[in-house]
């Protein structure tokens, strides 16, 4: 009788709170992704003291649903401010977030940074560097990395349940552009789905091969001429390692059948994700020599991913440990994504290495 193999039910993939939890968490940005942080602040038990938003009925709006002994701001220097805040969630576009990330490490808070986490590589590095200067965490909310199954083949791949991995393939088919029609800041962006949209994925094909240099992207975006919303919502993505190889498809105004998948071969197993909801709750299959197994996923990309992504924050915070998410470990995937940008715009294929920024 052969060995028992690895069992798919025994792969962690699910937030872990913080022993303590007592750290105090400000927002500032209190949009629309703000609410789904505040949901899962309130259900993990997470104390949110204080919201800021420029636009002061927002931050009202969010106190009144989610932390009604919260104070609100709209000036984010007045959050800062205060003694009891520790932890900083800046939840703004990439436009102004850096500012704010200055002020805040500048205040002596630790921050957690929405995504895209910024436009230039350099930047990224400088505002590492200043929050070690400083002595603070700075972690970047790649919330894509709880999501459960991204967070379930991360942690497949750390067991060493796949072995060395060879190849990565996904896929999404959904209806962003629909999503999106009403928000002018999303509707217009030329690059909302390698860029806004696309960071995770990117983030993931770098987490998926960490340790390992891409050496070549190639990107290309199409319109769709059903899509409801003015710019690309089709793109392909193909990203060579020396020996391996890694494949995006996004097919973002696809209005019937939504589907999301991936194929993750290695030299010891195969991991393959399949849904209908494009974010979300799906199951996984893990193939090795030892037989197939397949899994339903708990959980779904905002409720695990918003609360994952805080959850490291303060857990790393009480260890006195880098955090999983620190904002380091983000630049390699914005690399990736800042090469299929310059890819899809240019026609060419891209060394990742000699990219720096989302921008010409
Ligand atoms: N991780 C995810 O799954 C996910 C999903 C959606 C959005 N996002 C990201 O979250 C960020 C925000 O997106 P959104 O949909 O909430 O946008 P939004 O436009 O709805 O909200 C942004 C908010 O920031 C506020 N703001 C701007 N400058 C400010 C300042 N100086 N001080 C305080 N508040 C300020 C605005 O008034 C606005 O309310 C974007 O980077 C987006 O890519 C992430």
């Amino acid at each position: 009788m052969s060995a028992p193999g690895p069992r798919a039910a025994d792969v962690p993939y699910l937030p872990v709170d913080p022993a303590q939890g007592s750290a105090r968490i400000g927002l500032i940005g209190c949009g629309g992704i703000s609410s789904w942080h505040l949901r899962a602040y309130r259900d993990a038990g997470y104390s949110v003291v204080a919201l800021c938003d420029v636009v002061r009925d927002r931050a009202v709006e969010r106190q009144q649903e989610f932390f009604p002994a919260a104070d609100v701001y709209d000036d984010h220097h007045l959050l800062l401010a205060r003694d009891d805040v520790d932890v900083v969630d800046i939840a703004t576009h990439v436009d102004v977030r850096p500012a704010l990330v200055r002020d805040a490490l500048a205040a002596g808070k630790d921050v957690l940074s929405q995504k895209p986490f910024v436009r230039d590589v350099s930047e990224g590095h400088e505002l590492v560097e200043l929050a070690r200067t400083h002595g603070r965490m700075l972690a970047a909310n790649q919330n894509g990395r709880w999501a459960p199954h991204f967070a379930y083949l991360l942690s497949a791949i750390r067991q060493g349940l796949l072995g060395e991995v060879l190849s990565a393939d996904f896929w999404v088919y959904w209806p962003h552009d629909e999503t999106v029609a009403d928000h002018p800041v999303f509707s217009r962006m030329t690059e909302l789905v390698l860029f806004d949209y696309g960071i995770h994925w990117f983030d993931m094909v770098a987490q998926v091969f960490a340790g390992k240099q891409a050496t070549e992207v190639t990107a290309r975006v199409k319109d769709v001429r059903t899509s409801v919303i003015p710019v690309p919502t089709n793109a392909q993505v193909g990203i060579e390692f020396p020996d391996a190889q890694a494949s995006l498809t996004f097919r973002g105004s696809s209005h019937h059948a939504e589907w999301a998948g991936y194929r993750v071969e290695g030299t010891g197993g195969v991991l393959s994700y399949t849904s209908d909801d494009y974010l979300g709750e799906g199951t996984v299959t893990l193939t090795t020599s030892a037989g197939s197994e397949t899994l339903p996923l708990q959980g779904s990309w905002f409720a695990n991913g918003m609360h994952g992504s805080m959850a490291e924050v303060l857990t790393a915070r009480e260890e006195g440990r880098p955090a999983a998410n620190d904002a380091s470990t983000v630049l390699p995937g914005l690399q990736l994504c800042y090469a299929a940008l310059r890819s899809a715009r240019d026609a060419t294929t891209v060394d990742p290495r000699l990219v720096n920024s989302a921008d010409r």
